[in-house]
């Protein structure tokens, strides 16, 4: 039984800021006590590097290094030779992107959307600049929504990949995924997914989604900062070429140049891991699995859907994306700079990013490129939403000006 005052009272970062209202978990989120006690418990119980040392501690994160992968398995439905270890979706992303970069050819397409974080796309510009691969756009709505028939009709046969958020990071939108990579597929590309904000929120199947490659960080998961995961389906990672060579990841090598690699996902895990943050993520996954995934997307959709009511009333704000269920409310103060609008509220103990969320072509689709993004998670209560709009009703250019905190 999902009950929010239980789970806040798992929180220390609640506890220890009575009063903060904390809407920025889009950028990143607060640490359950069972992460905290994860991550502590391998440095100051058996801290050691991983793979590498032939005793009872240096086992010890052996397995629980391992375990991640199984739990991971588990939380999106895959192998665990299917999940990779990299810094955070960006890392996963450009890996992907170079590998399957390493596949294509000149005048070979690739689709996205304006609506994507700079790191889902900046790989693949680099990509165009270097090997002049193309990129289309398929078009979104004013909301960020890419629709099937849209998708449809931007696919051809020149279309070897398609890359795109699941859950955008400035609106929320939600793709049709499953649909997108069904429809990718019939034309032989590649489904290349950001999960970055949907899989802290959703279930996540990637069986069932059928994508081929998706990248999502641990800190916005309830987990420790500088770890993500790479998922690939295994014949793809089997084939595909790492960014980073170096310790670990290699079978052999001789003095005559030659190197064997090892399997996936070993391959594409170069060097000492973070092995904290892997066990870690492993922590968070498991307390994200048991609250339920089902609940938390019911809950925050319930919330959101309450906070989307109240915000439209308001005179003095513009609201850009009332009909998605899910992910943050955008908006902004009217004839307010984002950034002051934000101080204003940060001096009502109310946390928001402001400012372009580094989807920085976005503007050319809702006519922005400066917002304010209150993002919610499964702690977030019916009360901080009445506290942050009883704030956002006072913010004006009179008074948002000049506010330092
Ligand atoms: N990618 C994170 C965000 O959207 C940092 O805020």
């Amino acid at each position: 039984m999902f009950d929010v005052n239980k789970i806040r009272e798992d929180f220390p970062m609640i506890r220890n800021n009575p009063g903060l209202v904390y809407f920025d978990n889009g950028a990143t989120s607060w640490k359950p006590q069972a992460v905290i006690d994860a991550v502590n418990g391998f440095w100051t119980g058996y801290n050691s590097n991983v793979e590498r040392g032939d005793y009872p501690i240096a086992a010890k994160a052996d397995s629980a290094y391992l375990n991640t992968r199984k739990i991971i398995s588990r939380f999106i439905g895959c192998r665990p030779e299917e999940v990779v270890f990299t810094a955070n979706v960006s890392a996963s992303i450009n890996q992907i992107v170079y590998g399957v970069g390493k596949w294509l050819k000149e005048g070979d397409t690739v689709l996205v959307t304006e609506a994507e974080h700079a790191s889902n796309l900046l790989p693949w510009f680099r990509l165009r600049k270097e090997k002049g691969i193309n990129i289309e756009y398929i078009p979104v709505d004013r909301q960020g929504r890419a629709h099937i028939e849209d998708v449809r009709k931007a696919l051809h046969e020149g279309v070897r990949a398609v890359s795109m958020a699941y859950v955008t990071n400035v609106l929320g939108s939600v793709q049709p995924i499953k649909e997108i990579a069904e429809a990718a597929h019939e034309y032989g590309a590649l489904m290349i997914v950001d999960g970055a904000q949907s899989v802290p929120h959703r279930k996540t199947d990637v069986r069932d989604l059928d994508v081929d490659f998706m990248g999502f960080s641990s800190h916005k998961m309830c987990g420790p900062d500088g770890v993500g995961v790479l998922y690939g389906k295994y014949d793809l990672l089997q084939k595909m070429e790492p960014v980073f060579m170096g310790g670990g990841m290699n079978a052999r090598f001789y003095s005559g140049f030659d190197y064997i690699l090892k399997d996936a996902p070993e391959r594409f895990e170069a060097g000492t891991p973070n092995i904290e943050g892997v066990i870690g993520l492993g922590a968070a996954a498991e307390y994200l699995m048991s609250v339920g995934m089902d609940d938390i997307e019911a809950y925050e959709k319930e919330l959101r859907a309450y906070f989307a009511g109240r915000i439209a009333q308001l005179d003095n704000i513009e609201f850009y994306n009332p009909d998605n269920e899910t992910g943050p409310v955008t908006f902004n103060a009217k004839d307010v700079f984002a950034q002051d609008a934000a101080g204003f509220l940060a001096s009502r103990n109310i946390a928001v990013r402001s400012g372009n969320h580094c989807a920085k072509i976005l503007h050319e689709v809702i006519g922005t490129d400066q917002t304010l993004r209150a993002s919610l998670y499964f702690y977030n209560t019916k009360d901080e939403v009445d506290r942050f709009i009883e704030a956002a009703k006072e913010i004006s250019v009179e008074n948002a000006i000049g506010i330092f905190f």
